[in-house]
């Protein structure tokens, strides 16, 4: 196993078959130590101790609700402590991972639906990254994934329709225009827009309607959640310096541009 240097931090991290956990795991497998961050404090640490105890990496978890300032902030502070005591290597990476979606038509489409689709995705993604960039700043090193979707780059057609498309776009111009004010700093900022993946967030989605799908799909079939976090963990390793602002398209062909 690599020598452990630092942490990456995973929000979104403790759906069972999501693509937060292939993500922390992916990071675990690959030598970094893990602090995982969900809605369920407790599911938070449960999830983060079987990867460190499968790993053999430190990890903890913690309860954040992405769109609120004090529970991020107080997520933030406990990865502080565990830092400032050494049970944790400086944080060196952030997947802004959470993420939720909506099925709903426009015209059906409530500002309570719209509110809550663009708090989690893009509000989530600012109000997170906000918080662990100043410590990336202070080490002159950080990588930052943000996760959109292919729905941003092609009005949806997935399963997400106007607001999450919306939602995933913003997080798009957020990675670009922070990725040119850090410039120089030594922290990267890119995003990932993932094609349909195989996890619980399509709910809804049947047997017909996911051959439907993969009949559009050039590679033939969904993504599974470790091919994302492949690139996701390329993109936080020392050798994706030169990256930056960057969109990376993991649909197997379905959108080509
Ligand atoms: N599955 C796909 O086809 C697909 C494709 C492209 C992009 N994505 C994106 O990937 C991400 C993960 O999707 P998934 O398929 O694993 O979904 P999922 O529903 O399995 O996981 C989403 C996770 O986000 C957490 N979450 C929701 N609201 C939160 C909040 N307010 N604060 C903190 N955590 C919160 C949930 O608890 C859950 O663990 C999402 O951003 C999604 O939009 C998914």
């Amino acid at each position: 196993m690599s020598t452990i240097q630092r942490t990456a931090v995973i929000t979104g991290a403790t759906s069972d078959r999501g693509i937060g956990i292939g993500v922390a795991r992916r990071y675990a497998q690959e030598g970094w130590a893990v602090v995982v961050l969900d809605l369920d404090g407790e599911k938070s640490a449960k999830v983060a101790a079987e990867i460190g105890n499968e790993f053999a990496v430190p990890a903890f978890g913690y309860e954040i609700d992405v769109t609120a300032e004090d529970s991020v902030a107080a997520a933030h502070a406990a990865v502080t402590a565990e830092v400032a005591a050494g049970n944790l290597p400086v944080v060196g990476a952030l997947a802004n991972i959470a993420g939720i979606t909506s099925p709903v038509p426009f015209l059906e489409t409530t500002l309570d639906i719209w509110n809550k689709v663009m708090a989690v995705n893009a509000t989530g993604t600012y109000l997170v990254t906000k918080a662990f960039l100043p410590g990336m700043l202070e080490a002159g090193w950080g990588r930052i994934v943000n996760m959109s979707s292919v729905s941003a780059q092609r009005g949806g057609g997935v399963f997400g329709k106007v607001p999450y498309s919306s939602a995933k776009a913003a997080i798009l111009g957020f990675t670009k225009a922070l990725a040119r004010e850090l410039g120089t700093s030594g922290v990267t900022v890119n995003a990932v827009t993932p094609g349909a993946v195989d996890t619980n967030i399509r709910v809804g989605a049947t047997p017909e309607s996911e051959a439907a799908l993969a009949r559009d799909i050039p590679v033939g079939r969904t993504a599974t959640t470790d091919e994302v976090a492949a690139v996701i963990t390329f993109l936080s390793s020392a050798d994706a310096a030169y990256l930056t602002g960057a969109t990376f398209d993991i649909n197997g062909g379905s959108h080509m541009h």
